[in-house]
């Protein structure tokens, strides 16, 4: 069933679990992810961001997450818009059916130039008057993403969400559910090596727990760069320079202070990206013309990675 936001993250929270949120843009990776969720038992949470409205089109992106509300009645899932840059689009997700919507006042709408905290709160305000009076649940976030190495001063604070800030904005704004900046950014490169607590903050978290008990917290950029598949792809002639990401461990730590829902995209891009190279590769493979089996590979390769943030988030058994 489709279920709001704030149903499921209340009950992570009662329960003392996360759910991984994977973006979606395309047939198999929605399958991948409800396959893996129906073996484990897990609810769902699956978002669009304007880049999958770019590639899949809004109205295929929405069925394609409809359709598993159709095929596993028993598994609650929510259908979440990513990054939504303005109130105006968060109001064409929540009329087509969306049933929550991050509003990213972070920044302007250009999703380049930090905004002002009074700007923040404005817009998100707004679109959770707009949303809660249709049932709909809002994520707001507070503080920019970015990595904090090399960083120091004023540069590095500018990147952690400040704790009274986030107080402020949660008092003024009343979302559902909040992202937070704790060091963690989006894509593959994350971190130059693996993390310590100076570029990644965990501690952060806890710190924003203290004052916010209540809050659901939301890290992006939660990607854990496996470097299993880092190694598969360049084995089969990719050319993916070193690069860490956030590890499983660091997020189950998360979990402890708060943090409810964990964004991943690249993970799922990284594995059926291997899947593919090494399958095409495979001289086994070299007669092959039904597409399907290629696209199948990279299925099989998300669904086992769905699982294991299932499993370790500790979603899995809570469907
Ligand atoms: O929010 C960031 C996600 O990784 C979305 O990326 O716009 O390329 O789909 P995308
Ligand atoms: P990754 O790039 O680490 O997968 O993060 C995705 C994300 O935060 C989407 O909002
Ligand atoms: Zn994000």
């Amino acid at each position: 069933a489709l279920v709001s936001l704030r149903q499921l993250l209340d009950y992570a929270a009662e329960h003392g679990f996360g759910i991984p949120a994977f973006n979606v843009s395309n047939m198999e990776q929605v399958q991948a992810i409800m396959q893996a969720a129906d073996a484990c038992d897990s609810p769902v949470i699956m978002q669009g961001s304007a880049g999958a409205n770019r590639y899949a089109g809004e109205v295929f992106l929405r069925h394609l997450i409809m359709a598993t509300v159709e095929q596993y009645p028993h598994i609650p899932v929510v259908m979440h818009r990513d990054h939504a840059p303005s109130p105006d689009i968060c109001a064409q997700a929540i009329q087509s059916g969306f049933s929550s919507v991050m509003m990213d006042g972070s920044l302007l709408e250009d999703m380049k130039t930090p905004a002002s905290f009074d700007y923040n709160v404005d817009v998100t305000r707004t679109v959770v008057k707009m949303a809660h009076a249709c049932g709909v649940s809002v994520e707001g976030e507070i503080g920019c993403l970015g990595s904090l190495e090399n960083k120091t001063g004023q540069a590095k604070n500018r990147l952690l969400t400040d704790p009274e800030e986030a107080v402020e904005f949660v008092e003024q704004t009343q979302v559902d559910a909040l992202a937070v900046a704790i060091g963690t950014s989006h894509g593959a490169y994350k971190f130059s090596k693996p993390p310590t607590g100076e570029v990644l903050v965990i501690s952060r978290l806890r710190e924003l727990q203290q004052r916010l008990p209540n809050t659901h917290f939301v890290m992006h950029g939660s990607s854990s760069v496996p470097q299993d598949w880092l190694k598969v792809i360049n084995e089969y002639g990719g050319d993916i320079p070193q690069t860490y990401g956030v590890p499983v461990d660091e997020i189950v730590e998360g979990i402890k202070y708060g943090v409810r829902k964990i964004n991943i995209d690249t993970d799922l891009r990284m594995a059926s990206t291997g899947a593919i190279r090494r399958y095409i590769a495979d001289p086994a493979n070299a007669s092959e013309l039904d597409s399907r089996k290629i696209y199948q590979s990279a299925r099989d390769a998300m669904q086992a990675l769905c699982q294991s943030r299932f499993e370790a988030f500790g979603s899995a058994g809570n469907a």
